[in-house]
């Protein structure tokens, strides 16, 4: 039987960034035929932050569409929408209750948030983000969390809190470990290369995989670099630089030694930065025809129907399970 993975997205805005489709996306192709993979929506997630428009339907179609358009095979993948299955926030709940507050208020999202939003109040959801992520997890008997590092601290909590659990009521849950690809785990903003490229970021800084491709190509043409003019790959000497090869060789496959063999005899960063806008252009450009096609199927609402059977059925047996374990059935 093959080892189970998962991991979801959250559907803020109406697309992903480039970096979440690097970190968090794009491995998962391979990993499709390797792994009994499971790929959902984190929209209950994607609450922790007041979403004033409305537009969550309309981001999770987009998402989901985007899985599809990236390479995921619905056929081999179950692909589910988080607020479906309402044993995650049932399981979030006895979780909630095996963890102790301060590894709480150590996790990053609720640390950043609260160190971008110095003078405002942080919602509770984001303080409980992580025991959320854990039902999310334990829920299936994941193996294998594939992540970007950002995410890499809740996950490593997640591990905790199975042992604990397992430790105070009997063995019940896998103890899952995060898997973080080797090549563009933490893409960088193009005009602050020193901060994670995130939605929240400038927009200049953030490359919205959805957007329109020219827009991109400005924004890689003006991305900061440095006045070396010499392409290896260095992040704290150099992080504008090592940022973008890092980009180019998530994108290309091609190693990041062997591109700064390729660009060793430049004298600018124009060709450089020419190819890359090319080659993320032409990415960018494949899977927005795809999206569009895919929209016009109307495909999705089936493949998130057969998804929430699959993920509802285990879910439902698991939580069974907990209740027994924790004494309430
Ligand atoms: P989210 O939506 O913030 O990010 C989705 C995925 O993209 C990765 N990522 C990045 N990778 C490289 N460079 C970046 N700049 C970058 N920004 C984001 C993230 O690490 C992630 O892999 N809480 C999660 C969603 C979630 C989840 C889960 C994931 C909910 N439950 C259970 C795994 C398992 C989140 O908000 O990811």
């Amino acid at each position: 039987m093959k080892e189970r993975m998962l991991t979801g997205i959250k559907p803020t805005g109406n697309s992903i960034t480039l970096g979440n489709y690097i970190g968090g996306l794009l491995p998962l192709i391979k990993y499709q035929d390797q792994f009994d993979l499971f790929l959902f929506v984190a929209d209950l997630h994607a609450l922790t932050v007041y979403q004033k428009d409305l537009t969550l339907g309309k981001n999770i179609e987009n998402l989901v569409a985007t899985y599809l358009a990236a390479g995921i095979d619905p056929n081999k993948v179950t692909i589910f929408k988080q607020s479906e299955i309402p044993e995650h926030t049932q399981l979030e709940w006895v979780l909630t209750c095996t963890t102790d507050l301060p590894d709480l208020l150590k996790m990053p999202q609720y640390k950043n948030y609260k160190e971008i939003n110095k003078n405002k109040a942080v919602p509770a959801g984001m303080l409980m983000y992580p025991s959320l992520m854990n039902a999310d997890i334990l829920l299936y008997n994941t193996d294998y969390i594939p992540v970007g590092i950002d995410q890499k601290p809740h996950v490593n909590l997640c591990h905790d809190i199975a042992i604990k659990f397992n430790a105070r009521y009997g063995e019940t849950f896998k103890i899952p470990k995060p898997i973080v690809p080797e090549t563009g785990a933490k893409i960088m903003s193009l005009t602050i290369p020193t901060k994670k490229m995130s939605k929240s970021e400038s927009d200049n800084g953030t490359i919205y995989l959805l957007e329109d491709v020219e827009i991109t190509r400005r924004k890689i043409m003006k991305a900061i670099t440095d006045s070396e003019n010499k392409v290896y790959f260095n992040p704290e000497t150099k992080p504008g630089v090592s940022n973008l090869l890092s980009i180019y060789s998530a994108l290309s496959e091609i190693p990041i030694s062997k591109l700064e063999e390729k660009y060793a005899n430049i004298s600018n960063y124009g060709v450089f930065k020419k190819d890359l806008a090319d080659l993320v252009c032409d990415k960018m450009a494949q899977i927005q025809a795809r999206i569009k096609r895919i929209k016009e199927l109307g495909i999705i609402h089936t493949v998130l129907k057969n998804g929430a059977n699959k993920a509802g059925f285990e879910a439902h047996n698991m939580l069974e399970t907990v209740y027994k374990k924790v004494g309430l059935k």
